[in-house]
């Protein structure tokens, strides 16, 4: 994909970032999940009074998308204030779709670096572990 194509998916999540819900942390995290089809799921973390409720942004997207047909995707971006990078669980989840997915790490400028599931989670668990 062009370099181009990226930068829409990383202003996308930058947009959903917007809609956070973060009372608690102040943390605010944008997610834009490109599906193969090439729909873009957005998401973005919410927060609860019982902290372990709390949603990350990229799950959220990964939830909206599954639960509105889509199982395949290409890249995921997610944007915060210091460019962190996704959490665990959050890898693990887009892990359950693929290992090829390109995941762009931004900050809140849109710069961002690119690189893969497979890079953030080696030897991962997955569904070829279940007989
Ligand atoms: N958060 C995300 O949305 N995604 C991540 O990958 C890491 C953390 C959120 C959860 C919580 O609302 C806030 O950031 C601080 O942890």
């Amino acid at each position: 994909m062009k370099e181009r194509s990226w930068e829409e998916l990383v202003a996308q999540a930058v947009r959903a970032r917007e809609h956070a819900y973060a009372p608690y942390s102040g943390y605010t995290v944008g997610a834009a999940l490109l599906g193969k089809s090439r729909h873009v799921y957005t998401g973005c973390n919410v927060e609860n009074a019982v902290y372990p409720l709390c949603t990350c942004a990229e799950r959220v997207a990964v939830v909206k998308a599954v639960s509105e047909g889509e199982q395949e995707f290409v890249a995921l971006a997610v944007v915060t204030e210091n460019g962190g990078a996704p959490c665990g669980s959050c890898r693990q989840t887009l892990r359950e779709f693929g290992e090829d997915i390109v995941v762009l790490i931004a900050d809140a400028t849109g710069a961002y670096h690119k690189t893969t599931v497979a890079e953030l989670l080696p030897d991962s668990f997955s569904a070829a572990n279940l007989n």
